[in-house]
């Protein structure tokens, strides 16, 4: 539809940032904290971009107060950010760190008396690396009441204060890059344990809902899936199957059993027919059904192309941009399902992601049409070079546009009768990129920290600081 006249923002409308313990906090190794899968994994040579680790970040853990006061003099309404494990449990279950609760409640405090809405993660990827030695972290069904068990005690600490929470943060990619490719820990790369573990996930997912259901009635819970649309390259029906069939494999297979509890028929068979559908014990069915999300989170950064591939000889092992240097990805699929493609009329970033507005507002819409629940955008954002220019000015017009071009497409959302609750932009102040150090940054503010040397670690408003601080001013009309 082209809307004559948009529909505004609507007045309670969330404008926000977001950020993950990972990849701000540092701190490492302080006051009680245990070891990650991250602490450990980025030790291995040749993972990271510049062998790049969290152990400082951007020090946000001793700089919380700094980075509060820019998010107020923005006028961010909401800040979304995810509480280590390993400092609440730091062998992941036992005995509780006091000190590791008290960040978090002071980092909550703050944003409240500077009336910020905080919005927390529960999980963004940080596992705590004894659970991990211990049983294989998510390969075994104890992580279920472990996870569950350390969810309430934030529940139990945090629910007066905290009403909106994000169970797990983006398991598809976290699950897929830990045991598809092997590019995040534990670097394991095993199609039938990727799908046990996607199930083990999805039982602690609707676990954690139930039990927030009952510790915070008047709260709000979801988790956060990376969606990427799936179009067909071409009209041929061959190619719109292959699509198809991404949608289902990509995101159905996520989503639905978000909303509804149930696996979709087509992927589930394709699953049984390989024998690689995940084990499923009795009950398993009655609790995914129990544990329904309030929301969708919907992280959203691009959309993907697919097009028919052959059964023999097809494409299958493709390649990440992880440098930064434009087209040097390389195309990936699985032979008889679907091989993705460069789309022509798109842009794309210097990582190769595509750059497409419509693509988010699609998303909006195909969410509500299937599932009908509101959507929280707990993602989305720009990782580009960002270049410090003397007397501390980062001219990012580029992230501006992007930005723009996104939250017009929302509002073409909202236009359309999407229920949006708020918009989470990635991300708050630079951060550490998982695989590609600082090089390619997000945010708003630019942080002085880079892959070698010691830095002063900074903190220097971008461009796009002042632009959004005038989106939320005029609740998105500028
Ligand atoms: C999302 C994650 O996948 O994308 C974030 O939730 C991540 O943690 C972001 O940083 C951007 O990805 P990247 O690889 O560009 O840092």
């Amino acid at each position: 539809m082209i809307h004559r006249t948009r529909k505004s923002f609507p007045k309670d409308f969330l404008w926000g940032a977001a950020s993950a313990a990972y990849q701000v906090e540092g701190a490492w190794d302080e006051d009680g904290k245990g070891i990650s899968n991250w602490d450990t994994f980025v030790r291995i040579p040749g993972k990271t971009f510049k062998g790049t680790t969290g152990d400082v970040a951007v020090d946000h853990y001793h700089r919380y107060k700094e980075d509060v006061r820019l998010m107020a003099e923005m006028g961010l309404k909401t800040y979304r950010f995810s509480v280590a494990w390993t400092r609440i449990f730091p062998k992941g279950r036992g005995e509780l760190n006091q000190s590791g609760l008290a960040f978090y409640d002071q980092l909550i405090n703050e944003l409240k008396e500077h009336q910020i809405e905080p919005i927390v993660t529960l999980y963004h990827w940080d596992l705590p690396q004894a659970l991990q030695e211990e049983y294989g972290g998510w390969e075994s069904r104890q992580i279920i009441e472990d996870f569950t068990n350390y969810s309430i005690e934030l529940f139990k600490r945090f629910g007066d204060r905290v009403k909106y929470w994000v169970s797990l943060n983006e398991q598809n990619i976290f699950t897929s890059h830990g045991y598809q490719h092997a590019t995040h820990p534990p670097g394991v790369q095993d199609e039938r344990l990727f799908y046990q573990v996607n199930h083990h996930a999805n039982l602690a997912n609707a676990s954690v809902i139930k039990a927030f259901h009952h510790y915070v009635p008047d709260g709000k819970i979801g988790p956060s899936f990376a969606y990427s649309p799936a179009y067909a390259a071409s009209s041929s029906p061959k190619d719109i199957v292959a699509a198809e069939n991404a949608e289902d494999l990509n995101s159905h297979w996520w989503m639905d059993m978000y909303a509804w509890g149930n696996y979709p028929t087509a992927t589930w068979n394709y699953l049984m027919e390989k024998g690689l559908a995940p084990i499923v014990e009795e009950g398993d069915f009655e609790l995914l059904k129990e544990g329904k999300p309030d929301f969708m989170g919907l992280n959203y950064y691009q959309s993907t192309t697919f097009e028919e591939n052959p059964l023999v000889g097809g494409v299958s092992v493709g390649e990440m941009n992880t440098t930064g240097k434009k087209g040097t990805s390389k195309d990936t699929g699985i032979p008889g399902v679907f091989k993705t493609t460069t789309n022509p009329n798109l842009e794309r970033t210097n990582w190769d992601w595509t750059i497409d507005p419509q693509g988010l507002r699609i998303a909006l819409r195909r969410i509500t049409s299937r599932y009908d629940l509101p959507i929280l955008i707990s993602e989305n954002g720009l990782g580009e070079y960002d270049k410090l220019e003397a007397g501390d000015i980062v001219h990012d017009d580029y992230r501006i546009d992007y930005l723009r071009s996104h939250v017009l497409a929302i509002q073409e959302a909202i236009s359309d009768g999407v229920d949006v609750l708020g918009y989470c932009v990635w991300s708050f102040t630079d951060l550490l990129s998982w695989l590609n150090g600082f090089q390619k940054r997000y945010g708003f503010v630019y942080v002085n920290q880079h892959e070698e040397g010691t830095h002063d670690l900074r903190r220097i408003k971008k461009k796009s600081f002042y632009w959004y601080k005038k989106v939320i001013e005029s609740n998105g009309v500028e």
